[in-house]
């Protein structure tokens, strides 16, 4: 088989190496030049773990291409995937569908035979539906169907949720685009990977229901967290306690500094949009959306009193600031919201990431950024962490002792133990264990 990609960003490069690996033919088109060039280097523009192995030997094999031209890509394809951003658009928190759009235009100038049109990026219910009526106008006569299939990868695991997924997900409309979509997944049949074979509508809807339910459980342990600290209890023994009943489930239940990323904020807030305009509001979705983007704000509090409540003149070591560790990616991160508020309080922000630093620095200016966590350390009035990078997990917690001005860490990922950290002599402090 063969197939077109259309985006080799996050989705469709991770997504057009792993089709490669089932033994597909993979073109992967892109209008940036820098990175397509880039690819062609065998040079990989995003950081996730195992694609570069994984790239070079399909590239090696001959399976998987790089391309500017979209009309080469599509020559001969069974499918061609879009999967290009769909960032949230200024003003009104709807998805903003222009890449999308501008795919389907260009789809259509190059059709070349019986196509399925498949959507990977994550779209409002109905974009599925527009994307065939730009393609039908712009060519009538053309045989083609347009099909659903969201993606459920999450960034440093991306590979792995790929090629063993709890699920697929395809929305079509016709036999013969079931019927293209069920071999190109064919690998997965012998694995027993459910298929969820439905119209696109509801493929559609599917993914922003699985992100908005996600992000509720993050934001429900978060409160239950809160509330752990107020009645003395253990927000990791209530997670337990409920994950074990199978019909809640154990993951997600993990409380941090609130979630962010490229997926989780973005689609709570267009699921909400997409309610509101088919006036039928998913409160819960909205209640979320907003507790979490208070939450990250709120978190700066911490930070102030374990420096005595003030930041004035002091000097906060941060470690981590991408949203998530195993990633570069810094969208929707924490550390957006609270490594400004620390240095409008009056502090100096020194920080590490052992990936983000680079992009981090253009979005947080001021900050003193340093080639390690030990050096971020030094001379510090307070550590917190802000990602739980696993090099944070197992820090020469002594050498840390004597590094830090006061002793001080909080730990927004509790990657520590309190009981422990007490008895090293430091003033801990963390997120739901309230005794
Ligand atoms: C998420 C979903 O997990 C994927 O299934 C989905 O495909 C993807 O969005 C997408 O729509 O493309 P991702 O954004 O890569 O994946 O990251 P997650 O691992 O889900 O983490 C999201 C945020 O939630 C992070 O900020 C993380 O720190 C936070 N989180 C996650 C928690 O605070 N607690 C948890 O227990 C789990």
């Amino acid at each position: 088989m063969r197939i077109a990609m259309i985006g080799t960003g996050y989705v469709g490069l991770v997504s057009g190496a792993c089709f490669s690996e089932f033994g597909v033919h993979v073109t992967c088109m892109d209008k940036d030049k820098g990175k397509i060039d880039q690819l062609l280097r065998g040079e990989i523009p995003i950081y996730e773990p195992g694609l570069d192995d994984l790239v070079a030997k399909n590239v090696k094999a001959g399976r998987l291409t790089f391309t500017l031209d979209l009309a080469e890509a599509m020559k001969g394809a069974d499918a061609v995937f879009i999967a290009v951003g769909t960032p949230t658009r200024r003003g009104d928190g709807h998805a903003d569908l222009t890449y999308v759009y501008a795919a389907a235009e260009e789809i259509a100038a190059n059709l070349d035979g019986y196509t399925v049109v498949v959507n990977k990026s994550t779209v409002p219910v109905g974009t599925g539906r527009e994307v065939e009526a730009i393609i039908r106008k712009a060519r009538p006569d053309a045989e083609f169907d347009v099909a659903s299939n969201p993606e459920f990868l999450r960034e440093g695991a991306a590979i792995g949720d790929f090629m063993r997924p709890d699920r697929v997900v395809i929305g079509a409309e016709s036999e013969r685009a079931r019927d293209t979509m069920r071999r190109l997944y064919r690998p997965l049949h012998l694995i027993e990977t459910p298929i969820v074979m439905t119209n696109r509508e509801t493929a559609e809807l599917t993914k922003y229901a699985a992100n908005a339910f996600l992000a509720t459980k993050i934001t429900f342990i978060n409160e239950i967290a809160d509330l752990c600290e107020k009645v003395g209890a253990d927000v990791h023994d209530v997670a337990k306690g409920i994950g074990l009943d199978g019909r809640i489930g154990k993951k997600f239940l993990h409380p941090g500094p609130g979630y962010g990323g490229s997926c989780f904020p973005k689609d709570t807030l267009a699921l909400v949009r997409t309610a509101q305009q088919h006036e039928a509001p998913v409160r819960i979705v909205e209640t979320v959306v907003d507790i979490n983007d208070k939450r990250k704000k709120s978190m700066t509090s911490r930070i102030v009193a374990a420096c005595e409540g003030s930041l004035a003149g002091k000097t906060v070591a941060v470690l981590g600031v991408t949203f998530k560790p195993n990633t570069d990616d810094m969208r929707d991160a924490p550390s957006l919201d609270i490594v400004p508020a620390l240095q409008a309080a009056g502090a100096h922000v020194r920080a590490f990431d052992p990936a983000g630093m680079h992009e981090a620095a253009k979005l947080l200016p001021g900050v003193d950024w340093r080639a390690d966590a030990y050096q971020t350390l030094e001379g510090a009035d307070c550590v917190a962490i802000l990602t739980e990078w696993n090099e944070f997990r197992a820090l020469d917690l002594n050498r840390c002792k004597a590094l830090l001005k006061r002793p001080a860490m909080v730990d927004l990922r509790n990657i520590y133990n309190p009981a422990e950290m007490a008895a090293a002599g430091f003033l801990y402090s963390s997120i739901g264990r309230g005794s």
